[in-house]
């Protein structure tokens, strides 16, 4: 059965960003991988309340598109996320998402799924917005596979192969060939040391996933020195930690 990827257009448009996932469905069509694109604004995607339900009890309380949204992305093999520059970060339609997403940040039910970035902007913003979507999939213990983008007058430059080498690798390769670094291990020990101070669901979680005897999410090429430096982490987070 082939690979499918799932893109996520989080502007408003079907112009720049969208023209690159095009792009993209195409170069992974050659690749023999099946590519859906689907537009954020497509679906109903309600504001965060911050009621912590998603913490303290595995669901959401607003009922909206996002269980439908969740599902794809579990069902999908590799994620492209993908938002124009707004204002230095990414679209509002994409950050209310993200917020939506923070179930995963507890509950990393998608860790070691491969996540590639693209962005496009008039000029300024990449460099934020690249930091976002990193920081964003590194809480979901996600294998990142590069940011594509265009700015200004190379706003049409074509995407070529190359630029989805990595993200290419990660989907063909399985998670023991990966090489964490070490900021998705400090993020592990976060979510570890978060999931040890819960008396609710996260525990429950990661207990059952027996995460908290582990150095990481799932076996991976990690030496001593990195499975010595995530235990470090986890007591020291965990001790800072009310
Ligand atoms: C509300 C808004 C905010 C924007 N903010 C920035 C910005 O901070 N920096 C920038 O260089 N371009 C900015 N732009 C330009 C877009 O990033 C750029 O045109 C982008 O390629 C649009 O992508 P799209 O065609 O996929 O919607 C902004 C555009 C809009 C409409």
């Amino acid at each position: 059965m082939s690979k499918k990827v799932l893109l996520m257009n989080g502007s408003a448009r079907k112009k720049n960003t969208w023209g690159i996932l095009q792009q993209l469905v195409q170069i992974l069509k050659n690749h023999g991988i099946e590519g859906e694109i689907l537009n954020l604004f497509d679906y109903r995607i309600e504001d965060c309340t911050g009621c912590e339900s998603c913490v303290s009890h595995s669901g959401c309380s607003i009922e909206d598109d996002m269980p439908v949204l969740m599902q794809k992305i579990m069902e999908a093999d590799g994620v492209i996320l993908s938002s124009p520059v707004y204002m230095g970060s990414v679209t509002s339609k994409f950050k209310t998402f993200a917020d939506r997403l923070s179930r995963w940040i507890h509950k990393p039910e998608t860790a070691g799924k491969p996540v590639m970035f693209v962005s496009t902007t008039m000029a300024t913003g990449l460099k934020e917005t690249r930091q976002f979507f990193e920081a964003f999939a590194t809480g979901f213990g996600a294998r990142k596979g590069g940011f594509i983008s265009r700015a200004g007058k190379a706003i049409n430059t074509p995407v070529k192969d190359k630029e989805l080498s990595r993200f290419l690798t990660l989907l063909g390769e399985d998670t023991a060939s990966y090489r964490p670094a070490m900021g998705e291990i400090v993020m592990f020990a976060v979510g570890k040391a978060m999931a040890s101070k819960s008396s609710g669901d996260d525990r429950r979680f990661w207990e059952e996933k027996e995460w908290f005897n582990k150095s990481y999410y799932y076996p991976c090429k990690m030496g001593p020195g990195k499975k010595l430096f995530s235990k470090l982490m986890f007591k020291v987070i965990s001790n800072a930690m009310r």
